[in-house]
């Protein structure tokens, strides 16, 4: 009996079967149990010898059961290890980068630029008072010269801003007359056009406005000549050309040269070796008086850029729409841009 167990014990594969034995033969049903039990049958003379036999046996294979349970837990933990293991060498699944979106990246640059050269970052709303939008920049109601911009009106007084020009105004009134103001507003605005490869009816500008004591042209040469260099590259120069914004007098489109355009050749500047890029002058009297300040004290400059435009000329982008449908393949093209 004690050999049949302990075989049984040793082949056991795991802790069930283990456990199954353990019912078998040391169970209230099995051989030992009996043995013990059928005692008082026995001679007195018999009585000592088999109860110790029966206990040795009994006691033997508990023994050895409790040695062969723990070698069977040890194998079913180093299983499990087994089969749980993670392979560090495994190639991992790559994860794809998003890229800053063109236009972003290009306002990160600008603001980089001027914060450079001392301007600060202000804001206004894309809801705009006719006011703001356009009487505070010198052009009253019934002026011509707002056929220039094509609006959006929600009512008489309110419309989608079709310029940054505004927030000159705004931030012009905080100050409360007192220079110096050196800003730069970059934001959306909205114009009623058909769109095609060079128009959007939402777009976006960046405005720049410098107001103190003796701020003059030179200063806005300098200032844009710096500009354009750090974007577009050291060899580029700027040239004004005279032009009108009621806002300011006088005013200058921007010209930029031509540089080597990078891709498949020089789509933009195909004859007269110049670009334009903005539009800018010296703040109009008027305009400084309306947000209270003092023309004969304060003068300033201010421009006003589009921001699609600039970045259509730095990476040679063909068509405005490219921005705003949102292709994942036009996108990628600025990875680490
Ligand atoms: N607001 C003008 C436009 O949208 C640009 C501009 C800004 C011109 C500031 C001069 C000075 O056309």
């Amino acid at each position: 009996l004690k050999n049949a167990a302990l075989t049984k014990v040793a082949q056991a594969e795991d802790e069930q079967q283990l456990q199954e034995i353990r019912v078998a033969y040391l169970g209230k049903k099995g051989p030992i149990t009996e043995v013990l039990r059928g005692m008082g049958q026995l001679s007195p003379e018999e009585r000592p010898k088999i109860g110790a036999l029966a206990n040795e046996v009994r006691d033997q294979i508990r023994i050895a059961m409790e040695e062969k349970g723990s070698i069977l837990k040890e194998r079913a933990v180093a299983k499990q290890l087994a089969s749980e293991t993670i392979d560090v060498t495994l190639p991992g699944r790559p994860v794809s980068q998003g890229t800053a979106h063109p236009l972003s990246a290009v306002i990160d640059e600008l603001e980089t630029i001027f914060l450079g050269l001392g301007f600060s970052i202000e804001e206004g709303p894309e809801i705009e008072s006719d006011y703001y939008n356009f009487e505070a920049m010198n052009l009253p109601k019934d002026h011509p010269a707002r056929d220039m911009q094509d609006s959006f009106y929600f009512t008489d007084e309110l419309l989608l801003r079709t310029q940054t020009s505004p927030v000159q105004a705004r931030v012009m009134e905080k100050h409360a007359g007192r220079g110096p103001v050196k800003i730069i507003c970059p934001g959306k605005v909205f114009r009623r056009d058909d769109d095609d490869a060079t128009h959007s009816h939402q777009f976006m500008q960046m405005e720049g406005l410098y107001v103190d004591h003796h701020v003059s042209m030179s200063d806005l040469k300098g200032v844009l000549s710096l500009f354009v260099k750090q974007f577009f590259g050291a060899e580029r120069s700027i040239r004004l050309r005279p032009s009108f914004f009621p806002f300011t007098e006088p005013s200058v489109e921007v010209d930029v040269s031509c540089g080597i355009c990078s891709g498949q050749g020089c789509r933009v500047c195909k004859q007269s070796g110049w670009i334009e890029v903005l539009g800018a002058g010296m703040v109009h009297p008027r305009v400084l008086e309306m947000s209270g300040f003092d023309p004969n004290v304060y003068s300033g400059f201010a421009f006003g850029m589009g921001i699609e435009r600039l970045a259509m000329l730095k990476y040679d982008i063909d068509d405005i729409r490219h921005f705003y449908t949102n292709d994942v393949r036009f996108l990628r093209q600025f990875k680490g841009v």
